[in-house]
């Protein structure tokens, strides 16, 4: 994995595996560089045994292959830049993932396209789960969530191209300014 947004790809995608109506995403720059990548979501959570399984790479529910390395490849990144993964879940509740990265790091993975990424995560997802975006930093904060626009769009799905594209750009041009400094 070259960059954090791709991490961000595959939590969420656990989090729409495990049938979540709501998956909450925060990026949290403190005034030390240190970043934190947050997901949380309410779908079926895991049990303290599984939870302490996935932390290695042979803990998966998937059928097509023996082993699950989207969590231990992020515990990798996170750790190799200084950092660490905390993981809280509870079965029939939901999972809170939270990795933090030290940007300073020259090992910290660059922080990548994180507003195409939404995009995407969105267009893939257009009715369930809903999905919000939270940036903050010294330099601000933004939030944005898919709940909220619905309304506003009059039935037009989510997956429709100029809505895509609108979305894409409003998140570029709000998270730019708080996390610009690490995106690349
Ligand atoms: N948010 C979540 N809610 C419930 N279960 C989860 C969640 N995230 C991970 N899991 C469980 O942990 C397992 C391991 O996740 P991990 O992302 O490491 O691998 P994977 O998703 O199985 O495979 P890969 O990410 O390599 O495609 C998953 O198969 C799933 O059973
Ligand atoms: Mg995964």
């Amino acid at each position: 994995m070259k960059e954090i947004a791709l991490h961000l790809l595959d939590i969420v995608q656990n989090s729409v595996r495990a049938g979540a109506t709501h998956v909450d995403i925060r990026f949290l720059l403190d005034d030390q560089g240190v970043l934190e990548m947050g997901v949380r979501d309410d779908g079926c959570g895991m049990t303290p045994e599984f939870l302490e399984k996935v932390r290695s790479p042979f803990a998966t529910t998937r059928t097509t292959r023996k082993v699950g390395l989207g969590i231990p490849l992020l515990m990798q990144n996170a750790m190799q830049s200084g950092g660490r993964v905390d993981i809280e879940s509870t079965p029939g509740a939901g999972t809170d993932i939270a990795a933090y990265f030290v940007t300073s790091s020259i090992d910290c993975l660059p922080l990548g396209d994180l507003a195409s990424t939404m995009a995407s995560m969105i267009m893939g997802s257009p009715e369930t789960p809903e999905f919000s975006i939270r940036c903050a930093s010294d330099k601000g904060e933004m939030s944005f969530s898919t709940e909220e626009i619905r309304p506003v769009l009059e039935g037009v799905s989510l997956a429709e191209p100029s809505v895509v594209q609108w979305i894409r750009e409003s998140l570029e041009e709000e998270i730019e300014p708080i996390l610009g400094g690490i995106m690349k």
